[in-house]
C-alpha cells in the first residue's frame, strides 16, 4: 500500500511508478481526508509494502502527512516500510522526521529516499530551466529504478538522502517558522484572465477554494502550489512575488 501527497505531481508520478512496479495500491492521503469517520486504519497483508511518497516543504513533511502518520493504525502482517520525499534540491531531515513520526505508532522506517525533481515553489524561486526540468526528470528516472530495486529486495536501513548544509538547523528552526507563519492564503488573488473554470476548487487537497463565479480563499492551506502552478490561463497570483514567474506542473499531469 502506497500513500501519496501531491500539489504538482511530481510525488504522484513517482508513488505510481513504484505502486506499479510492486503491484500495490496506491492512495491518496488527501483523499483518505474526505472520508467521513475514517479510522485510518490498514490491514497489512503477507508480504505487502508500505510505502509514503510526498513532497518536501521548507525541510520537512507536509504537515497533511504528518498529521496522517500520527492517526494511522497498521493491522494484520508488519510490513517492510519506505519514503520517499521529492524536492527541488534538498530535504534536510524530513526523513528523519517522518522516521520518528512512524516510530511513535510503533512502526519502523526500513528505507528512505530524496528524489530530486523539478521544482515548484514559485512564492520564493523561479521553475526551473526547460533544460535543468528535463535533466531532473532523467535523473529521477534512473534513481527510481535504483529505489524500485531496493524495495522489491526490501533493503534494510538503506537511506539515500540529499540532506544538504545544515539541515538540523534548516529543518528545526526554519521548518517551524514555515508551518506557523507561512500556511496562509491571505495573499492569493485572480487577475482578469480568470475564466471561472474551477479546476483550482477541485483540485485543493484541503477543499479550501471556492468557485463563485471567481475564485475565493478559505482558512486552510498546506501551500501544496497546485491551485497557481495549476491554472490554466495563469490566472492565480500570490501577492506581488509570482507575476513574473514559471509555472511547473509534472508533464504527466498535463
Ligand atoms: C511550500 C513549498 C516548500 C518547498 N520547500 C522545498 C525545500 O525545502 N527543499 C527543496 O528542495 N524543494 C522544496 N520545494 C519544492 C518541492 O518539494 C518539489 O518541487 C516537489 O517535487 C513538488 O512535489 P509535487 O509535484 O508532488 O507537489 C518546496 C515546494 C513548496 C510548494
Amino acid at each position: 500500500m502506497i500513500f501519496y501527497f501531491s500539489g504538482t505531481g511530481n510525488s504522484l508520478y513517482a508513488a505510481k511508478n513504484i505502486a506499479e512496479s510492486q503491484g500495490e495500491k496506491l492512495v491518496s492521503i488527501a483523499k483518505e481526508f474526505d472520508i467521513k469517520d475514517n479510522s485510518f486504519e490498514y490491514e497489512i497483508k503477507e508480504n505487502e509494502v508500505l510505502g509514503f511518497v510526498f513532497p518536501v516543504y521548507a525541510w520537512g513533511p507536509p504537515k497533511i502527512v504528518l498529521d496522517f502518520i500520527s492517526k494511522i493504525k497498521i493491522t494484520g502482517f508488519m510490513p517492510y516500510i519506505f519514503s520517499v520525499c521529492t524536492c527541488g534540491d534538498e530535504e534536510g531531515k524530513t526523513t528523519n522526521k517522518i522516521q520518528r513520526a512512524l516510530h511513535n505508532r510503533n512502526l519502523n522506517l526500513d528505507s528512505g529516499f530524496t528524489l530530486v525533481m523539478p521544482n515548484n515553489y514559485i512564492f520564493g524561486f523561479d521553475v526551473d530551466s526547460k533544460d535543468v526540468e528535463e535533466e531532473k526528470l532523467k535523473d529521477a528516472d534512473q534513481k527510481l529504478i535504483y529505489i524500485k530495486h531496493v524495495i522489491k529486495n526490501r533493503g534494510c536501513s538503506a537511506f539515500e538522502l540529499n540532506e544538504g548544509k545544515f539541515p538540523k538547523l534548516k529543518s528545526s528552526i526554519v521548518n517551524s517558522l514555515f508551518n506557523k507563519y507561512a500556511l496562509s492564503t491571505k495573499k492569493f488573488y485572480t487577475t482578469d484572465k480568470c475564466t471561472g473554470c474551477r479546476i483550482c476548487e477541485n483540485i485543493c487537497p484541503l477543499h479550501s477554494i471556492n468557485v463563485d463565479n471567481k475564485p475565493s480563499w478559505g482558512k486552510s492551506c498546506t501551500q501544496c502550489l497546485a491551485c497557481i502552478n495549476r491554472c490554466p490561463v495563469k490566472a492565480i497570483q500570490y501577492g506581488k512575488n509570482t507575476i513574473n514567474k514559471g509555472r511547473y506542473i509534472h508533464p504527466e499531469l498535463k
